[in-house]
């Protein structure tokens, strides 16, 4: 590789149920560090963050505040490019998921996993965690709460799924060829626990609530919000246009930092839909530990961070 290969960095786009604190700081910052340390190594670099404005968790907050989830959205994104102009940071996009390039992206994205036979329609009924926004396996309940502590409720819906038992086989294949593609080791390590334990068929839409990216041909349905952030990744860089120069040149990402939270979506669910719907999967997921507060992680959900004017 030469030195002056571009490098695209991302932080995960954060959900706009409430305002920055101390943990989405601390990433961005890591990724502003890495930015500005490749520019200065020569490298063309595209850094890219935003915010995550659709599902359930984002509708309930807005009905909460009394507000439309737009304005709502509108609101709350605006405090995340505070953080980023408070901070200085040095991203060079700022990607939002209720903006027309990304919807158009997101859908474009599922008419091409649907062309491949990749989904299906069928019937859900399971677990899910809307603070988490992620379905849960009975086996994975602890004292009947998701291992991250979220209330679960019990969910039946029609819905349409996405074949991850499929690539079961194929991601181990891949993490086999690119042990370095989930850093630190242990993250790895449970990465790889989790794809051998056996991959469901994921559910990938919603019914039950409406804010969100319409279904293609089925506006009945929402495209599950997991699908729809993890494409920020790719619409950013001009996706569905794989032949611009703007995503020849930058994708696949050199790197995705998250926090270790989110691990299974980048790791598992991310490169399934990619290599699915023909894409390279990104180079690398670099997961990181949480800020706590007296041993609880940090958390909007919580309410117990620290944040801008925050007193002691
Ligand atoms: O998960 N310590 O958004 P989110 C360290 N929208 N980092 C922390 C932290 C803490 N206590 N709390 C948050 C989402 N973070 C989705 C992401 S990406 C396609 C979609 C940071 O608002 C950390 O990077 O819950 C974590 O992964 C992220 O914020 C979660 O932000
Ligand atoms: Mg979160």
């Amino acid at each position: 590789m030469t030195a002056d290969r571009p490098f695209f960095v991302t932080t995960p786009i954060y959900y706009v149920n409430d305002t920055p604190h101390l943990g989405h700081a601390y990433t961005t910052v890591a990724c502003d560090v890495l930015a500005r340390f490749m520019r200065l190594d020569g490298r063309r670099v595209r850094f890219l963050t935003g915010t995550d404005e659709h599902g359930q968790k984002v509708e309930q907050s807005a009905r909460l505040a009394g507000l439309s989830p737009q304005q709502f959205t509108d609101r709350i994104s605006e405090a995340f490019r505070d953080m980023t102009r408070l901070l200085d940071i040095s991203n060079d996009d700022f990607i939002r998921t209720t903006e027309p390039r990304h919807i158009r992206g997101v859908q474009l994205l599922w008419q091409e996993l649907e062309r491949s036979g990749e989904i299906y329609l069928g019937r859900f009924a399971g677990w899910y965690s809307v603070r988490d926004e992620a379905f849960y396996d009975e086996s994975e309940l602890i004292d009947g709460k998701a291992p991250s502590g979220a209330e679960v409720e019990w969910l039946e819906e029609e819905n349409y799924f996405f074949r991850l038992s499929a690539w079961q086989d194929r991601l181990l294949a891949y993490y086999d060829a690119n042990p370095d593609a989930v850093v630190p080791r242990s993250r790895r390590n449970e990465v790889v626990s989790f794809i051998k334990s056996g991959l469901r068929d994921l559910s990938i839409s919603r019914t039950s609530f409406s804010w969100g990216i319409p279904v293609p041909g089925n506006p009945d349905h929402v495209i599950y919000v997991w699908l729809d952030a993890l494409a920020n990744y790719i619409t950013a860089v001009g996706y569905p246009d794989t032949e611009s120069p703007e995503f020849s040149t930058f994708w696949p990402a050199d790197i995705h930092i998250v926090g270790k939270d989110i691990v299974r979506f980048h790791a598992v669910y991310w490169p399934a839909f990619l290599m699915a719907a023909g894409l390279e999967p990104p180079r690398r997921v670099f997961a990181h530990g949480w800020w706590t507060v007296e041993g609880q992680k940090m958390s909007k959900s919580l309410g117990n961070f620290i944040q801008r004017g925050s007193r002691q």
